[in-house]
């Protein structure tokens, strides 16, 4: 008979689990998701069952199974690696009609886990019916196709769906399409409007549908200050028309992202704002260039810097002195183009002329380069090599554990 899928609710209802290993580690945290009252039996019990114990979230008796562990339970789980107490754990629950889930042979189960996933505010579940497709990887890679179409808005019920409302600001990460959060990519697939920056993963905007209005932000004209003032007020129009907007910006939208002026303006004109946050390029270039922006013994502090202007001009708030003489990472973005007169200040304030720099360029793009080199040299290799925005500068000596790690990485094969 195929089995009869519903959805549990199963808030403050008592779930017993027996047995602490790899698949209570899986199964519990789902079940606290659904507000479950859990009890857990085992004499020893795998490290994230022991914090969650420890944190009060689950109850725990460290013991094997008793008869009555069962009682008062709406489902039970049984998951030890001892066929025989599973089927002790299964006989007790049989016998006072509680479903019953045995984790060592789903013929022997009263109910079946299915391969769960969550997107688009739907909850997803996948049971292989077909015994010839009886594989769980097989129910899994359904969950995951599902799941995925869902997210990338390839697969929807446009007219039956709770339209979202406002405006949401996207952080799309540095611009390998990879690295958008999946709520991200979510709001993204279900925008009206999307309004993009120069720097935001635009192979994204690819996947999305025939009618969806896009608008080039990086094309309005007006000047920098300006543009942001017309980029502000498209938002709060077309929010104001009725139409999900998504905004999706380079990196995380409030690391040098101008993305609180945005989410201001949308609530000064009564616009509900939704933030998602983004993979920032500040930590994400460096890490895809095998730069780690702190090392243990190497470097206990990091320091993001905006170079949009120089030292020394009367604009700069950066106290180069200070970064001078530390000996932390520096991380610098939108320095190229004055990357000689941040040498010559770091140098001035004590940093030595032979502290290694890497020169990352398109990071997470097929087009990524990296430069290596010293304080002292990276202006004339910059020129030499023809260096262009974007590109994050980075200095200070877990640039020499980067060359450690690709050095090991060459002996490595996949
Ligand atoms: C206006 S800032 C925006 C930063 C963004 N909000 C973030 O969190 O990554 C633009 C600067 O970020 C850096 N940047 C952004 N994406 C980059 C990438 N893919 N590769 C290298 N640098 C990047 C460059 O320094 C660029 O000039």
């Amino acid at each position: 008979m195929d089995p009869y899928l519903l959805g549990l609710r199963l808030e403050g209802r008592r779930v017993v689990i027996v047995g602490g290993g790899a698949v209570a580690s899986r199964r519990v945290p789902a079940l606290l998701d659904a507000g479950a009252d859990v009890l857990l039996v085992s004499p020893k019990v795998a490290a994230s069952l022991e914090d969650l114990a420890a944190a009060g979230r689950i109850r725990w008796e460290p013991r094997g199974y008793r008869p009555g562990d069962c009682a008062g339970a709406w489902l039970v789980c049984a998951c030890t690696d001892d066929p025989e107490v599973n089927a002790a754990v299964a006989a007790a629950a049989e016998a006072q009609r509680t479903w019953y889930v045995r984790a060592d042979d789903a013929g022997a189960s009263a109910a079946w886990t299915p391969a769960s996933g969550q997107a688009a505010g739907t909850r997803v579940a996948v049971l292989s019916v077909d015994p010839k497709l009886g594989d769980p990887r097989h129910s899994a890679a359904i969950r995951d196709a599902v799941v995925a179409g869902l997210q990338s808005g390839r697969l929807s019920a446009r007219h039956g769906r709770r339209h979202p409302a406002g405006v949401a600001i996207i952080g799309g990460g540095p611009g390998d399409p990879g690295l958008i959060t999946v709520r991200g990519r979510q709001l993204l697939a279900e925008a009206d409007v999307v309004l993009t920056d120069r720097l935001a993963p635009r192979s994204l905007l690819d996947e999305l549908r025939d009618d969806v209005e896009i608008i080039d932000a990086g094309k309005i004209p007006y000047g920098r200050a300006m543009a942001q003032e017309h980029i502000n007020a498209a938002l709060v129009r077309h929010a104001q028309a009725g139409r999900f907007v998504a905004r999706l910006k380079g990196g995380d939208p409030f690391v040098f992202g101008r993305g609180a002026e945005e989410v201001l303006a949308c609530l000064r004109a009564g616009v509900p704002v939704t933030m998602v946050p983004g993979v920032t390029s500040a930590v994400g270039v460096p890490a895809s260039a095998w730069v780690p922006v702190t090392h243990r013994g190497v470097a206990q502090e990091f320091h993001v810097v905006s170079v949009h202007v120089a030292p020394g001009d009367e604009r700069s708030t950066v106290n180069w002195e200070l970064l001078g003489g530390s000996s932390g990472t520096l991380v610098l973005l939108m320095a190229v183009e004055r990357i000689g007169a941040v040498a010559d200040e770091l140098l001035r304030y004590g940093r030595s002329p032979d502290t290694p720099v890497s020169v990352i360029a398109d990071g997470t793009l097929p087009t990524q380069r990296t430069i290596n080199s010293t304080l002292e040299q990276v202006e004339s290799r910059v020129a030499e090599e023809g260096v262009r925005p974007p590109a994050i500068v980075v200095v200070g000596d877990v640039v020499s554990v980067a060359t450690e790690i690709t050095e090991l990485m060459r002996h490595v094969t996949a």
